[in-house]
């Protein structure tokens, strides 16, 4: 399997509960009003499918195909069809540098907080428009974490958010892929791009709290990064203050997610 790169948030229970919030009339609300009954969709990265089997209904009887790198998440997704009665769903274990699939094969291809963790996010791209149909578009989405509001202003759990992103960029990714999408997408040879942005609202902050602390005190352990300046004392440190702030009574993180849709010319 392709592997350019680490995934940083992982497998674990928290990181899957933490991907199954996600829905398509949210996560993917830039794509739905371009989707259409009997088109065929492929969502790069699915995970856990609970955005891809909101664009399965937004297309029946057409039909979408989820693709992860991960055969615990494809495992995961084929559950998810099956809660959801989702008949028109296929899955594939594949990278999306190499997707199993023919060129100009699909109307769309979606792909929602993948960007971030590429080493070749252009590479990606262009295997994306391979298997696009003229006429077709790439509908992506990932954060940039410039684009952030948490509240209350804490400075430790700033510090604990600069060990996260130097971590997963210490692992090949990019946590500002997001304003980098328009310059990708051109380069790869999309036309017609349209760029917009949300927010993010963590309703469970303890829950995104807990999985950054847990991958910081991975990333440290495996001695992936020590933090900027920091040793590993005071990062487990700053992880305890994520902990602590993500359990007040009023708190607000917000993620900024770029949305991206390109053509390919007809
Ligand atoms: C942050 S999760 C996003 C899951 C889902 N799209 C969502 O937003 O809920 C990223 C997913 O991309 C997968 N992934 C990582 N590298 C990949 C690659 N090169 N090709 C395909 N999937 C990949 C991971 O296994 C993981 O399931």
């Amino acid at each position: 399997m392709d592997t350019r790169e680490t995934y940083t948030v992982g497998y674990s229970d928290v990181a899957v509960r933490y991907m199954r919030r996600r829905h398509a009339s949210r996560d993917a609300g830039f794509l739905l009003p371009h989707l259409k009954p009997g088109m065929t969709v492929v969502d790069c990265g699915c995970g856990p499918g609970t955005i891809t089997v909101g664009l399965a209904e937004a297309v029946a009887p057409g039909r979408v195909i989820g693709v992860d790198l991960e055969e615990s998440q494809i495992e995961a997704a084929r559950n998810t069809a099956r809660e959801h009665g989702t008949k028109n769903v296929e899955w594939r274990v594949a990278s999306v540098y190499q997707l199993p699939f023919p060129d100009r094969s699909f109307d769309a291809v979606f792909s929602h907080a993948l960007f971030e963790h590429l080493g070749e996010p252009l590479a990606a791209l262009e295997e994306i428009k391979r298997v696009l149909r003229p006429g077709g578009f790439a509908a992506i989405s990932s954060p940039d974490w410039s684009g952030n509001l948490m509240a209350p202003r804490d400075h430790d759990v700033e510090q604990a958010i600069q060990v996260y992103k130097a971590i997963q960029q210490r692992n090949g990714g990019n946590p500002y892929v997001g304003c980098e999408f328009g310059p990708l997408l051109q380069e790869a040879g999309f036309s017609r791009i349209a760029l917009s942005a949300i927010y993010d609202c963590y309703e469970d902050v303890p829950l995104v709290a807990e999985l950054l602390a847990q991958r910081i005190e991975e990333g440290v352990g495996k001695q992936i990064v020590a933090g900027p300046g920091l040793g590993r004392a005071e990062v487990g440190g700053l992880c305890r203050a994520l902990r602590q702030w993500a359990n007040q009574p009023a708190v607000l993180f917000a993620q900024t997610f770029v949305d991206a849709i390109g053509y390919v010319d007809a």
